[in-house]
């Protein structure tokens, strides 16, 4: 039994971490492919909320294995943190592992995003700080860290001194301030090191060998294809592949073992941080959606930008990913609308287009072409059948799967685990 890959067809914030764990209940592993601690995955079941950034949405569930794959960056103190916490919610995480080959996010990461964004003033990129971008210019230009280093003091001791004494020239040199201490970190990193010491194996070896076994493997992405940093919005993009092409990579998996790409969109569209949005509504409308659909940041409470749904972004991205099913999340938040826009095109100048153009200029300037649909007007939130949802809906997501070229298959009408609605059910 192939894997199936569950990735953010927006912005981030898709509800990816609801899906993955409902879908966990069917599955042997749930591997997470990229991102870091600037991810936020929200997963509500009867025990209570949880917050995930580094553990993968499949950990309520008891017997699936957990793993982080080698294209997630790790920033321990979180990743312990995190760990412990659940453990003290009585949370079993013996089933959880860590790529050797996951890069580190180390405190010198964090200083230099928050820095560099100082320095770009109102051109920031709105980055969650968490020190995910310089982590993977780090693992580019070769000079990470990796999970396999911490194993090992001696080589720590001897990686880590370079790479603090090259960050602390660039911190006091370009930025006037203040050093790393080194031996306070190698300190700190030793110990959190034995903590997760029992996790680390080569997970690429044991995802291939589930997947020879037959075993269901799901592979969790995090952020939002629009946030890649090929093919979304570049500079306002995320340092990692939020894509299927980039799950493959990130979990150790090959592309000829995807029997699903699940392309998780909300109803409508968020996004966090600066970079531009056709589609945002500055109005009374984007101000019901933010509220009804509760979005503020899991991590950062920074409000999220909201507008109509972005059939343009959604279908780039659905098509460079091969989704093959559509979860669409959120829906009940447009329960209130007498008519729902859906941004079709951007113009241009005088030209319209149906693409994502490169040229931030052209995206800056761009105007949404909004087609209006009637909306439903009826609360969603108890439904549980996909042929009991309003005729209205079900046009709504049929225009939606027309533009993508893929069948929505789930449909989330809440926040619990019982409110999302399997169409083949
Ligand atoms: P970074 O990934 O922290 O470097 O932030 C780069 C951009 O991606 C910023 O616009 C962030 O707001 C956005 N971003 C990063 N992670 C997430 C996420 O999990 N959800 C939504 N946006 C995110």
């Amino acid at each position: 039994m192939p894997a199936t890959i569950i990735m953010g067809g927006q912005w981030g914030d898709e509800g990816k971490g609801k899906l993955t764990d409902a879908l966990a209940a069917n599955a042997a592993m749930v591997v997470r492919a990229n991102g870091g601690s600037n991810a936020g995955h929200t997963v509500q079941t009867r025990h209570g909320t949880f917050k995930l950034r580094l553990v993968p949405s499949g950990i309520l569930n008891p017997r699936v294995r957990c793993v982080i794959g080698a294209g997630v960056v790790i920033e321990l103190a979180t990743l312990v943190g995190e760990l412990r916490a659940l453990q003290e919610r009585g949370i079993d995480t013996s089933g959880m592992l860590i790529s050797d080959r996951a890069h580190l996010v180390l405190p010198f990461h964090k200083r230099l995003d928050e820095l560099e964004e100082l320095r770009r003033e109102q051109d920031e990129i709105g980055t969650t700080l968490n020190g995910n971008g310089p982590a993977y210019a780090d693992k580019a230009s070769r000079h990470g860290l990796r999970v396999c280093d911490l194993l090992h003091p001696g080589v720590l001791r001897r990686k880590l001194a370079i790479e603090v004494d090259a960050k602390n020239h660039h911190l006091s040199k370009v930025f006037g301030a203040e050093p790393i201490r080194f031996e306070a970190l190698y300190s700190d990193l030793l110990e959190l090191a034995e903590f997760v010491r029992p996790m680390v194996v080569p997970t690429e070896v044991v995802v291939q060998d589930a997947i020879e076994a037959g075993e269901r493997v799901i592979v969790e992405c995090a952020q939002g294809a629009m946030l890649d940093i090929d093919y979304g919005t570049y500079p306002f993009v995320t340092s990692s592949s939020p894509t299927a092409a980039g799950a493959c990579q990130g979990a150790g998996v090959a592309p000829s073992q995807v029997e699903a790409v699940i392309g998780v969109y909300k109803a409508y569209s968020t996004r966090v941080g600066g970079g531009p949005m056709p589609a945002e509504l500055l109005d009374d409308t984007g101000e019901l959606i933010r509220q009804r659909g509760r979005e503020w940041g899991v991590n950062t409470g920074r409000p999220r930008r909201t507008g109509w749904f972005d059939a343009v972004a959604a279908r780039q991205t659905s098509r460079l990913s091969g989704v093959t099913e559509i979860a669409m999340t959120l829906v009940d938040v447009l329960d209130v609308f007498e008519s729902i826009g859906l941004c079709t095109g951007y113009r241009v100048g005088d030209e319209v287009v149906n693409h994502v153009p490169a040229l931030l200029d052209d995206l800056d300037g761009a105007t949404p072409e909004l087609h209006f649909v009637p909306g439903w007007t009826k609360d969603t939130t108890e439904i549980r059948a996909f042929s009991a949802l309003p005729t209205q809906l079900i046009q709504y997501l049929s225009e939606i799967e027309t533009r993508l070229g893929a069948p929505v298959r789930y449909v989330g009408v809440g926040p619990d685990r019982e409110q999302l609605i399997d169409r083949r059910a």
